[in-house]
C-alpha cells in the first residue's frame, strides 16, 4: 500500500470520520455466564435498542484468542510475494486481498477470507437464472501448517459461540432455542483477518467504509487499538466501541433483520484508522446455506404483522456483493432494502 494520497481511499465529506470520538456508553456488555433468563432478557434488549452488543464468558479460551491474533500478525507480516500467492481473484475469491470497495470507496487494510466448511458449496455467478453451483477452496500459505490449523481451530470454537447465540436470540423473541439451527447445516460462514495498517490521512479514509453485515451474525475479536465505530440508533450518532480483553463483539446481520421481521435491526458500523498504530481484527461471520431462501418466519408473521420482505436467496444475495466488493462497478451494492415489501 503507498503512502501518496491515493483519491481512491478518499471518503466523500460526510462520510469522512469525526475529529472528535464518542466512546460507547451503552454498548451492552453481557456475561454469558449469568443466570439464563437474564441473558436472555439483556440479549434481547442489547438487539433491539443496539443491534450490537459485547459478550464476556463466552467459552472461548484466552489462548485460542492469544493464537488467532499472533496468527493474523504473522499472516500480514509475511513477504508480500507470499501474500501474492495465495490472493484472491474473480475465480478463487478466498485469500488474501488488499483492494476492498466498501461502496465504492477503497478500505484502507488487507484481509485473508477462510471459509469454515472447506469446501464450501456457492452459486458460480451472481446471474439468478444461472443454476451451476462453484466449489470455494481456501488458500494458505505455503510452510505455515500452524497458520491453518490454529484458523481451523479457531473456526470451531467460534462457530459453537455463534449457534449458543442464536439459540438465545430465537428465546428472546420467543421461538424455541433451535429455530434458527437447521438454516447452518452447508454453511458458508466464513472468517477474515484484518490488518489495518496506519495510515496516512486518517481524517480522509477509513478502514472498512460504513456498511451492514449480510449474514446471520457476526463475533468479531479486536485487538486494544480501537477503531470501531456503531451508529447509535438512538440519534444516528457514530460511537467508537471501546475494546475490552478478551470479549467478543456481536452484531445483528441484515439476516436476522429478515427473519425477525426487523424485530431487530442490523446497524451500520465503519472502522476508523489512525496514523499510528496498526490493527487488527478478526469477523467470523455467521452464514447459512446458499441456496436458503431468506424471508421473515411465519411464526412471526400474520395479517396485523405482514412479511416486510419478499424471499431471496443467499447464495445469489452474497455473489452478487462479492462482486461489487472485487471491483468498483457502476451499480448501487445489493442490500436487503431491495427486497423489502412496502407497506
Ligand atoms: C467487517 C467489520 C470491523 C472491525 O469486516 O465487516 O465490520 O473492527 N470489521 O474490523
Ligand atoms: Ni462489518
Amino acid at each position: 500500500m503507498g503512502t501518496e494520497v491515493d483519491a481512491a481511499f478518499v471518503q466523500a465529506p460526510e462520510h469522512r470520520p469525526k475529529p472528535t470520538i464518542v466512546e460507547a456508553q451503552g454498548i451492552p456488555l453481557i456475561d454469558l455466564s449469568g443466570p439464563i433468563d437474564d441473558v436472555v432478557r439483556e440479549i434481547g434488549s442489547a438487539c433491539s435498542e443496539w443491534g450490537f452488543f459485547q459478550v464476556i464468558n463466552h467459552g472461548v479460551t484466552p489462548d485460542t484468542r492469544r493464537r488467532i491474533e499472533s496468527t493474523a500478525r504473522e499472516f500480514f507480516a509475511l513477504p508480500p510475494e507470499e501474500k501474492r500467492r495465495v490472493k484472491r481473484n474473480e475465480v478463487r475469491v478466498l485469500g488474501y486481498y488488499d483492494t476492498e470497495h466498501t461502496k465504492n470507496v477503497r478500505d484502507w487494510k488487507e484481509v485473508f477470507d477462510f471459509t469454515v466448511e472447506d469446501p464450501t458449496l456457492m452459486p458460480a455467478s451472481f446471474d439468478p437464472h444461472d443454476k451451476e453451483v462453484a466449489t470455494w477452496s481456501n488458500q494458505w500459505p505455503q510452510n505455515t501448517p500452524k497458520l491453518r490449523e490454529t484458523c481451523q481451530e479457531y473456526a470451531q470454537e467460534v462457530k459453537k459461540l455463534s449457534i449458543k447465540l442464536m439459540e438465545l436470540i430465537a428465546v428472546s423473541i420467543g421461538l424455541p432455542a433451535t429455530r434458527f439451527n437447521g438454516f447452518f447445516k452447508d454453511e458458508t460462514s466464513f472468517i477474515r483477518l484484518n490488518h489495518y495498517p496506519p495510515c496516512p490521512i486518517p481524517h480522509l479514509a477509513l478502514g472498512v467504509g460504513r456498511h451492514k453485515d449480510a449474514g446471520a451474525l457476526t463475533v468479531l475479536a479486536q485487538d486494544d487499538v480501537g477503531g470501531l465505530e456503531v451508529k447509535r440508533k438512538s440519534d444516528g450518532e457514530w460511537i467508537r466501541v471501546k475494546p475490552t480483553p478478551d470479549a467478543f463483539i456481536i452484531n445483528v446481520g441484515d439476516m436476522i433483520q429478515v427473519w425477525s421481521n426487523e424485530r431487530y435491526e442490523s446497524v451500520e458500523h465503519r472502522v476508523m484508522v489512525n496514523s499510528e498504530r496498526e490493527r487488527f481484527s478478526v469477523p467470523f461471520f455467521l452464514n447459512p446455506a446458499h441456496y436458503t431462501m431468506i424471508k421473515p418466519l411465519e411464526e412471526l408473521t400474520d395479517e396485523q404483522n405482514p412479511a416486510k420482505y419478499r424471499a431471496y436467496n443467499w447464495g445469489k444475495f452474497f455473489a452478487t456483493r462479492k462482486a461489487s466488493n472485487f471491483k468498483k462497478l457502476d451499480v448501487e451494492n445489493i442490500q436487503i432494502s431491495h427486497f423489502k415489501l412496502s407497506e
